[in-house]
């Protein structure tokens, strides 16, 4: 299962990066608002920045939201730099520009999508990845974790190579379930990743080693 983190925060990316487990990038326009960049120059900056750090697909999302816009806005995303990956949201026209773009070899995350059957649309016009929801369905009293299931097992049957990228998580939990339930990636804030690392008996055990060692060396 690949790792990407889902901020526009360069400090949290080098700090993932610096673990070496990092596998690429999420951003929305959300998380762009959050890290105060405003403005096309600043925006497609900042993506450049992102793709310097990290070695692999940098999801960028369009603000367009009708077929001729989202592909001028994509096409002029992917020219940046070869590891941005066009984010479309989970619309008409989306899936329709996603066809256009993944037909010019352009690589596409539909994003916002919490239902299989729009798994199966983002599929057949051959998105490189979709975006299930996970902690947004959660939210919304279902279970975004037996989604993931649902439209991994459908690809499965099927073939698709459309990958499933979880998103919206919000737990260390809801990696390990997204690794159980065979997601593709999983896209995740920091804390969530680093959330893995923790367990009390390590720092138990870790704390009676490093004593024993020292009394034995006294
Ligand atoms: C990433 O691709 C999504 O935009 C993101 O994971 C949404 O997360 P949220 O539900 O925490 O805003």
């Amino acid at each position: 299962m690949k790792f990407f983190i889902d901020t526009a925060n360069i400090t949290q990316i080098k700090e993932a990066k610096d673990l070496g487990i990092l596998d690429g990038v999420t951003t929305n326009p959300s998380l762009m608002a959050k890290e105060g960049i405003k403005g096309d120059d600043k925006i497609m900056e900042h993506y450049l920045k992102i793709c310097a750090i990290v070695k692999g697909d940098v999801s960028a999302e369009v603000i367009s939201t009708d077929y001729k816009s989202i592909i001028a806005e994509g096409k002029t995303l992917a020219a940046l730099h070869p590891n941005i990956v066009v984010k479309v949201p989970m619309i008409k026209d989306g899936i329709k520009a996603i066809k256009y773009l993944s037909e010019q070899g352009i690589k596409t995350n539909c994003t916002l999508a919490f239902s299989a059957g729009q798994a199966i649309l983002a599929a057949k016009a051959g998105a490189t990845y979709i975006s299930p929801f996970v902690g947004r369905v959660d939210d919304s009293n279902w279970d975004g974790i037996q989604l993931i299931a649902q439209i991994v097992q459908i690809y499965g049957i099927y073939g698709y190579p459309t990958q499933v990228l979880a998103a919206s998580i919000r737990s260390s939990l809801h990696i390990v379930r997204c690794a159980e339930v065979g997601a593709h990636v999983v896209t995740c804030p920091l804390d969530a990743i680093l959330g893995l690392l923790k367990h009390p008996l390590t720092d138990i055990g870790l704390e009676k080693f490093l004593s024993d060692f020292k009394k034995s060396q006294a």
